[in-house]
């Protein structure tokens, strides 16, 4: 089959590669329909992850067909449309029993590599390097799916593909950013990041009873985008200074939550020292390390609450796609650009650089180039 695989630092090319097979009795074979480029693959694309091996499939954000399973799989059958969520659980052990699927006890088989780099290891998570459990990513032609009876939820006949694609990652962590913040009517929340994380932290933000949002950013296209789809102010970071404009914003106390969808040491510092006394600090944006020179003082002083973690995508998925079919949330204005594998250079150049108005790229796996 087709797929795109890392090859170093900033590089990635199309190449042929043996189709997945089924390994354990858990899993399902995907025929990727459409495979959409994630803030995370650019951390990961840089060579910032340090378990990244020549070769590796990149992809975690995705929609496809079931075409193979194993015998213990019982919920999704052959020929049926799925989502796919990014994160992996087993859907058994004590993590995945109250929700917390990206906890997952069971999923990543190379926890001393995810301990070793980042100080503690997250479960597996597709497409994402050794120290993420190894697992081949999505953009390719076909991807294996392990614990498919959780990770493969059926899309509603209604959805498109490019309303449901952002069930995989983009909207169920947008929306768990929001709900970590235990919204109250009133509430005004800010947001660091207007990628498809971030855009989706704003409607979620609505949704679950925000007065006013902020949101954060310096690519005017993106900070449009949220503007045309909902009441949100926006500030843009090269223009004003955030910290000013936002308690200027909310009378001199501060945003009651503030979210980072962004996941640079620089917002983080900037969400805690905005935030308002006993306010929340909700942090998706991904973090791998250690950190320094953090403003633990005033995140302290402050009686802060801080919630933070990878997304626990099952647990959202058919909450979501409620929430779609209803018209509350239409996720497809984040899919700006449908390319091919082979288009992956460019498409990935597109996504970091802001080009055209990018926001997302979708790669879809049966397409000829376009761009050529
Ligand atoms: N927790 C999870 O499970 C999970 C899942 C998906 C993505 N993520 C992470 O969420 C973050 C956002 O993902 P995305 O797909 O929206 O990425 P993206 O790259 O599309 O968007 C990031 C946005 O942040 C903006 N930005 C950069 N510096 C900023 C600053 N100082 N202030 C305000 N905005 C700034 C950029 O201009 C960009 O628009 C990434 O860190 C990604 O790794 C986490
Ligand atoms: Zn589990």
């Amino acid at each position: 089959m087709k797929a795109l695989c890392w090859r170093g630092a900033g590089s990635v090319a199309c190449e042929t590669v043996p189709d997945p097979r089924l390994i354990n009795p858990h899993d399902a074979i995907v025929k990727v329909t459409l495979s959409s480029v994630n803030g995370a693959d650019l951390h990961l694309l840089e060579g910032s992850v340090p378990s990244m091996k020549p070769g590796d499939i990149i992809g975690r954000e995705f929609i496809g067909e079931i075409v193979d399973r194993g015998r213990d799989v019982a919920k999704v059958a052959v020929g049926q449309r799925v989502v796919v969520s990014s994160v992996i659980g087993c859907g058994h052990c004590y993590h995945c029993g109250i929700g917390d699927y990206s906890l997952c006890d069971n999923t990543n088989p190379n926890e001393d590599v995810g301990d070793r780099h980042f100080g503690f290891a997250t479960c597996g998570i597709l497409g994402s390097s050794t120290a993420f459990g190894g697992y081949a990513g999505s953009h390719a032609q076909y991807v294996r799916v392990p614990f498919a009876d959780l990770g493969c939820v059926p899309l509603s006949d209604v959805l498109s593909d490019q309303s449901s694609l952002f069930l995989s990652d983009a909207f169920p962590t947008g929306f768990m950013a929001a709900d970590m913040c235990e919204l109250q009517p009133g509430h005004v929340v800010a947001i660091w990041g207007a990628g498809g994380v971030g855009q989706m932290a704003v409607q979620s933000a609505f949704l679950l009873g925000a007065d006013r949002v902020i949101l954060i950013d310096r690519v005017p296209s993106r900070l449009k985008a949220a503007s045309l789809r909902s009441n949100v102010e926006v500030l843009n970071y090269d223009e004003v200074n955030v910290h000013e404009a936002l308690k200027e914003l909310t009378s001199g106390r501060g945003p009651d939550a503030c979210i980072d969808a962004v996941g640079r040491d620089g917002v983080l510092s900037q969400a805690v020292l905005a935030c308002r006394k006993g306010g929340t600090v909700s942090v998706v944006g991904v973090y791998t390390g250690v950190l320094d020179r953090f403003p633990i003082g005033a995140a302290m002083n402050k009686g802060l609450r801080f919630r933070m973690g990878q997304v626990h995508g099952p647990r959202y998925v058919s909450r979501l796609m409620k929430v779609i079919e209803k018209g509350e949330i239409d996720p497809s204005f984040l899919l700006t650009h449908t390319l091919s594998l082979r288009e992956g250079s460019e498409g990935y150049k597109m996504f970091k650089n802001k080009s055209d108005n990018c926001m997302r790229v979708a790669f879809d796996p049966w397409l000829e180039p376009t761009l050529h």
